[in-house]
């Protein structure tokens, strides 16, 4: 049985035929409709979402499975003092498969140890979002036509934000990357991503603080939100929330083969004007997820169609 913790947990080879496989599933939906008629997805989210648990439900639901679960820890037994370890065992006798979203780092991977079904991590605290980097992977490949010979510029939060860390992580594997970290002093990418992944892995990357220095350089531009659930005190949220605004004014500044994506939600990091640039890619993104998250749940459960 295999769980998903970190997009390194498929190599790159198992990575290209999950993204092939929802190309696939993009293509020719009808094919895959029943793929999945008496299987039981639990979506256990002890923290908000909208896109990963309504995305995981309307994947399952669009393979001809059923979904069951909770959307946040207060209407769950978790609320009565419940551990996670409990709960999966529970979980794991009314379905066949879960994803999992937790404000603490490795509560995924604690419920993957005693399960007795396959658990996706959904998203654990500021630690992965490894869901999220299939839908960023399948995005870029999809609309670029390949993952190598890159220049990535990941803005905003890159202290908090998991999306990022997971896709640095899933990135450095392909050919010809290098990275322009953007960001305030405090919301630098931690020491742990640069020296364990970038310096091990000798991949290039430089850090700036103004985006409307770097952006015609970047082939994509991955915008993120400042993460106020995961700041010590409001006073710092409210200093930095506001710091980066991709406008039209600086989308001028980049150049026609610019992707933007950004994971969602946004607050005011991306202005609406730039929702009808042709390079805005982030609600094209949303689609892909859904799509990969097919892929995901057939690629778990050994679905072969
Ligand atoms: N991208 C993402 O994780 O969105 P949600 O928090 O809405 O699930």
């Amino acid at each position: 049985m295999r769980h998903l913790m970190s997009p390194l947990d498929f190599s790159v080879e198992e990575l290209d035929r999950l993204l092939d496989l929802a190309n696939d599933i993009e293509k020719y939906p009808e094919k895959y409709a029943h793929a999945c008629a008496g299987k039981i997805l639990a979506t256990l989210f002890y923290e908000p979402s909208t896109r990963t648990r309504l995305s995981f439900e309307s994947a399952m639901l669009r393979l001809g499975g059923q979904v069951l679960g909770f959307s946040n820890a207060a209407s769950s037994s978790a609320a009565k003092g419940e551990s996670v370890s409990d709960t999966i065992r529970m979980i794991s006798c009314y379905a066949d498969i879960c994803a999992m979203r937790h404000n603490k780092e490795g509560a995924p991977m604690v419920a993957s140890r005693v399960s007795g079904i396959p658990v996706i991590n959904a998203g654990d605290g500021g630690h992965q979002h490894p869901t999220q980097t299939l839908t960023d992977l399948l995005t870029i490949r999809s609309l670029t036509g390949h993952l190598n010979h890159l220049t990535i510029g990941l803005c905003g939060d890159l202290k908090f934000g998991r999306t990022v860390h997971s896709l640095i992580n899933a990135l450095v594997r392909y050919d010809n990357i290098s990275f322009v970290f953007i960001s305030p002093e405090e919301l630098r990418i931690p020491d742990y991503i640069r020296e364990d992944v970038l310096d091990a892995k000798g991949v290039p990357y430089e850090e700036v603080e103004r985006l409307e220095d770097v952006i015609g350089g970047l082939d994509i531009l991955y915008m993120t939100r400042v993460q106020r659930e995961r700041f010590f005190n409001e006073e710092d949220y409210v200093r930095l929330k506001d710091f980066y605004i991709l406008d039209k004014k600086k989308m001028k500044l980049a150049g026609p083969q610019l992707l933007v994506l950004h994971p969602l939600p946004r607050v005011n990091e991306i202005s609406v004007e730039v929702d009808s640039d042709p390079r805005a890619a982030y609600f094209r993104q949303v689609q892909y997820g859904v799509y990969v998250r097919m892929a995901l749940i057939l690629t778990l459960l050994e679905v072969e169609v």
